[in-house]
């Protein structure tokens, strides 16, 4: 951020003329800083869903929704989709803001093997819930009661602290989510392997059974590497504010990350991949044409959305959703097996990017798109889905909440509001109503 610049924005109100600074960022957006509005002149401004209110400044993650750019630390997202990617690295990148090298990647590793178990008390809990509870209830409620296991790590503004908090929370949110799986098949848990990677861990807890190892392939634990990666961070989105507004009242990495899951849990949010499944599913069972799907999408008299297509931020190309699609490729060519949503869902982008409706209103397909289909062929649940987007998304909440509480500037986030109710009125004493 430019701490030179002199640029200033001019806003009129009645007769008066209020000077506003204008913060510039690294790739020349500009913010009208609007902080003291309301302290000296007694305004606010209205933007109910935050669409143009920048509520930081941040060195995480840069988006361009024109040019469908996604970059962690600066660096392309595309320039993650290598032949061995790797969520571990990607993670310290946004945590600590650097690529590790080797020493610090091992240690980072070894800190997490090293807090992949659960509290036995935690663990037997899972026995009280019901079999049915959803994944991502159970993630948020243990996320939560992390706290009360791992006490010690609370107190704020210790950098060590701070790593081991971050580091179980990664940890331990990949056996909570593959433990809430077993719960819900009725199947044994199976404890973490220490000699495993994070994603073939987390493959192993899933899949295994006693005495039959589940044997992680490689295309899919790479595939796995990915979808966590392309899920780390996405700037200022819904979850991630939510992060940010509880962080801001001091509440601990722990309470902010449940509260991240919760935020992330609905369908506007993160769930938004099961609902692509199901429109893929429903088509085919139907025998509904993708034609007849793209008419279905562009009648306004008809709620039918085409779900996987466009974004709030993204007016082009989501650079995750290409990636996806190429890595579904992948691993079905890899697995030699094709699944008929695929073949769906590339019928339906191709009459999509042909059709004005869609041209005209800038509707890509967007991460979520893709997702599913590919989660679905490395024999993931569909009640999973949203779960595994958690698991990646946790090193960007734990980035953001860290830059968030070392700026010292920072005060608790608190919006205003426009009153639109009663005047003053008197109260009625129930007799008289
Ligand atoms: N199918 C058909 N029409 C659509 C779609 C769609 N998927 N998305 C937007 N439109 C239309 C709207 O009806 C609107 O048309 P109009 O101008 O004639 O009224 C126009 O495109 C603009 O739509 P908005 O809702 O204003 O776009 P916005 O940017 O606010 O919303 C959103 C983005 C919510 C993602 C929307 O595109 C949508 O509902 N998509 C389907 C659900 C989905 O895939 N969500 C996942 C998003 S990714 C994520 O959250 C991780």
């Amino acid at each position: 951020m430019s701490e030179t610049n002199t640029e200033k924005a001019t806003l009129t109100i009645g007769d008066k003329t209020i000077e506003l600074p204008v913060h510039i960022g690294t790739e020349g957006d500009k913010s009208i800083d609007i902080s003291k509005l309301f302290d000296e002149h007694g305004l606010t401004v209205f933007d109910p869903s935050l669409g143009s209110t920048s509520i930081c400044k941040s060195t995480i993650t840069y988006i361009d929704g024109e040019k469908g750019i996604l970059r962690y630390r600066g660096i392309p997202i595309e320039q993650f989709d290598r032949p061995k990617p790797n969520f571990i690295e990607v993670a310290h990148l946004l945590i600590f803001g650097t690529l590790p090298n080797r020493s610090e990647l091992s240690e980072f590793s070894t800190r997490l093997t090293d807090n992949e178990l659960l509290h036995e008390g935690l663990r037997r809990q899972f026995n009280e819930l019901p079999p049915k509870s959803p994944p991502m209830a159970i993630l948020s409620a243990m996320l939560s009661q992390l706290a009360c296991y791992h006490e010690k790590f609370l107190p704020l503004g210790d950098d060590e602290l701070f790593i081991e908090a971050a580091t179980r929370l990664i940890s331990k949110a990949r056996t909570i989510a593959a433990y809430s799986y077993r719960r819900s098949k009725g199947l044994p848990f199976m404890f973490p392997d220490p000699a495993m990677r994070y994603c073939g861990n987390f493959l192993h807890m899933m899949f295994s059974i006693p005495f039959q190892q589940y044997i992680v392939s490689e295309e899919i634990e790479d595939a796995m590497n990915l979808v966590f990666i392309l899920h780390a961070d996405h700037e200022q989105n819904c979850s991630t504010a939510t992060v940010r507004t509880v962080g801001s009242a001091k509440a601990n990495l722990f309470a902010s990350c449940a509260a991240a899951v919760s935020a992330l849990w609905g369908p506007l949010h993160g769930g938004a991949n099961v609902e692509v499944v199901k429109m893929l599913e429903t088509i085919q069972s139907d025998g509904m044409t993708p034609e007849l799907c793209i008419e279905a999408a562009k009648d306004k008299s008809n709620p039918f959305k085409l779900f996987g297509f466009g974004h709030r931020v993204y007016k082009n190309y989501d650079p995750r959703a290409r990636i996806l699609r190429n890595a579904a490729d992948r691993v079905f060519s890899q697995l030699k097996t094709r699944d008929p949503l695929l073949d769906t869902a590339r019928k339906l982008e191709e009459l999509a990017l042909q059709d004005s409706y869609f041209v005209d209103r800038k509707l890509y397909p967007n991460v979520d798109f893709y997702s599913g289909i590919l989660l679905r062929a490395m024999g993931i649940p569909t009640n999973m889905f949203t779960v595994i987007f958690a698991i990646g998304r946790l090193p960007g909440w734990i980035a953001q909440w860290k830059e968030q509480h070392d700026n010292m500037a920072q005060k608790i986030i608190r919006p205003r509001q426009v009153y639109c109710g009663n005047k003053i009125m008197d109260y009625v004493p129930i007799e008289e109503r």
